[in-house]
């Protein structure tokens, strides 16, 4: 498998999971912009001011390689698609395709996160993923010190995995532990 049509958008309770669109450099914008501090210890791509315009590149990107089946980045929208409220995607960290493993990847905006949209969210794309889309593995990683991270795999009913010690960090010049979870297809409907 070297090619995938992916599934595109699936409604959940309370919210909307979709491949990022033409015209939604807005909206991401908004989110990212609201929530930079929350944000900036974690994720390396977070910017103090992402303009409309850097965001809109950004989302043509994402809708870009989506159909090229590269990577799947995916936004958290409210049900009437006028709100972010957080990205997600699975992204190809563990191999090619053809491996159906992903990594999922998230945030929440902060002012929607601590709500247990984080929880529901991964729910959503390990049942969807499971479903609609190929993978027979899914995995989440995160930095050891990430608590909130952690309780949501937690949660969601992923299992602990390990921890890789000693990790360059993603953010600043340190060193991290890195924690790892995964959910496989064949015991996720248990
Ligand atoms: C991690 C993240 C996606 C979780 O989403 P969320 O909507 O805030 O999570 P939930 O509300 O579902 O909470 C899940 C659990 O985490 C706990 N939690 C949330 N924020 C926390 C914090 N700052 N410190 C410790 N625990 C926290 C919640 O209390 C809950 O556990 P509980 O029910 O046992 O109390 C979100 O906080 C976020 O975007 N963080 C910044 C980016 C990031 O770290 N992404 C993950 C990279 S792997």
């Amino acid at each position: 498998m070297d090619y995938l049509i992916a599934p595109e958008c699936i409604a959940c309770d309370g919210f909307i999971l979709r491949s990022y669109r033409p015209g939604d450099g807005g909206l991401l914008s908004e989110a990212v912009n609201d929530s930079y501090e929350h944000l900036a210890p974690l994720m390396p791509w977070a910017k103090p001011q992402q303009s409309v315009e850097e965001s809109e590149k950004l989302v043509r990107e994402f809708r870009a390689r989506y159909l090229l089946a590269e990577d799947f980045v995916i936004g958290i929208f409210n049900t009437d698609q006028t709100r972010l409220l957080g990205g997600t995607g699975f992204h190809l960290r563990e191999g090619p395709l053809a491996t159906k493993s992903a990594e999922i990847g998230m945030f929440i905006r902060k002012s929607e996160a601590g709500k247990g949209l984080g929880t529901e969210a991964l729910k959503a794309m390990l049942t969807w993923g499971f479903d609609a889309w190929p993978w027979i593995r899914l995995a989440w990683i995160c930095d050891s010190r990430n608590k909130a991270s952690i309780r949501t795999a937690e949660k969601a009913g992923m299992e602990k995995e390990g921890l890789r010690r000693g990790q360059a960090a993603e953010v600043g010049d340190g060193r991290r532990d890195t924690v790892l979870f995964g959910a496989l297809r064949d015991n996720w409907a248990e």
